[in-house]
């Protein structure tokens, strides 16, 4: 199917990068990005077919789970036409019997995209080295790129705006989240506040980094451990859970005790903007009804860890319309980057 000559994906030609960090990418990229969403959106509601990538294949690892991540780009892909595989390393050769490497130079010569979630940025800059295909990276320790998409293009649907919007992240800033949303609120000029114990800020390298975007962006980078000052004037608060994918359980009783002042509750929304919205990439621990949210319950007697259930079901949380933007944002980037590429 031919993509139509009115159509906004045709105004920059992305094919054949990889998006491995939102720090390789300028902002006229990332805006092209999320207009393409937006548009991709639009035909989606209005059930217009979009299968621009008839015969192309995308193949997706996981070597963490996923719930949000894996759907958004099986869906994505297979709207835009094409064949979706899912690979994860229990049912692989990938890690156990064959290095990255190998496993990289096997599916590029069979598919012509590839996305992968794991561990270590550097697999999936291995990744696009060894398969040369373009590869998509669906979280690692360090990055989460699609996801920061899908958060600006909610930012923007709920306020009109990038610009000169106050963004505060409560809770772990020196992982994924932190990072990744400094990264994409410093490209797109937003006032990026890190309000979290020092001990968690993000890297002082990656802090420098994205002041220096921001600076030519119009945007701001705060850090600090004063929840008062964070919170206040905030047009968004956002949180993400305390122990990420890969951590050990034993940091579970310390990160409780450092991130508890940080939850996102009545008294944050409160000291926030009087229309400020409440974000989080999910999963989320607001309640008890889930094992892990269980467990911690009966090991440490709370019930609502980063954010309050209270915050998380308010009328301010658009959590639900963000998760639902991962699968827009992601057929986005699927498209710009493969549609004129040829193996
Ligand atoms: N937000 C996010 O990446 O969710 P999943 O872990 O479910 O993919
Ligand atoms: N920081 C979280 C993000 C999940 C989408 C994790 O890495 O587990």
């Amino acid at each position: 199917m031919k993509i139509p000559e009115s159509s906004v994906i045709n105004r920059m030609d992305l094919s054949g990068r990889s998006l491995i960090k939102l720090l390789d990418f300028t902002p006229e990229e990332i805006r092209y990005l999320l207009d393409v969403s937006k548009e991709l959106k639009e035909d989606k509601k209005l059930k217009k077919s979009h299968r621009y990538l008839e015969g192309k294949n995308l193949v997706l690892l996981f070597e963490k789970t996923s719930t949000r991540t894996r759907c958004a780009f099986e869906v994505a892909g297979m709207d835009l036409g094409m064949g979706v595989t899912f690979l994860d390393s229990a049912s692989s050769q990938m890690g156990k019997k064959e290095s990255l490497a190998d496993t990289a130079r096997v599916l590029g010569r069979m598919y012509d995209g590839i996305e992968y979630r794991g561990y270590k940025q550097q697999t999936v800059v291995d990744l696009a080295r060894y398969s040369k295909v373009p590869v998509f990276n669906g979280l690692t320790d360090q990055f989460h790129p699609t996801q920061i998409l899908a958060d600006l293009l909610t930012v923007e649907e709920n306020f009109g705006r990038l610009n000169g919007i106050n963004f505060t992240y409560m809770g772990d800033a020196r992982f994924n989240m932190g990072n990744s949303l400094m990264v994409g609120c410093a490209k797109m000029g937003l006032n990026f506040t890190a309000c979290a114990p020092a001990d968690l800020f993000p890297d002082p390298a990656l802090v420098a980094e994205c002041q220096e975007v921001a600076a030519k962006s119009g945007g701001t980078i705060t850090l600090t451990d004063d929840v008062e000052k964070g919170t206040r004037n905030a047009d968004v608060l956002y949180t993400d859970i305390w122990v990420s994918m890969g951590e050990p359980d034993s940091v579970w009783s310390q990160r409780i005790k450092d991130l508890s002042p940080y939850q996102v509750n009545r008294k944050a929304m409160a000291n926030a903007n009087p229309n400020a919205i409440f974000m989080h990439c999910l999963p989320s621990f607001h309640d008890t009804n889930t094992t892990v949210g269980q467990d911690i319950c009966s090991k440490y007697g709370i019930s609502e860890m980063e954010v309050s259930d209270e915050v998380f079901e308010s009328p301010q949380s658009v959590v639900f319309d963000e998760a639902e933007n991962r699968m827009h944002t992601i057929k986005a980037v699927i498209l710009a980057m493969l549609r004129n590429f040829n193996k």
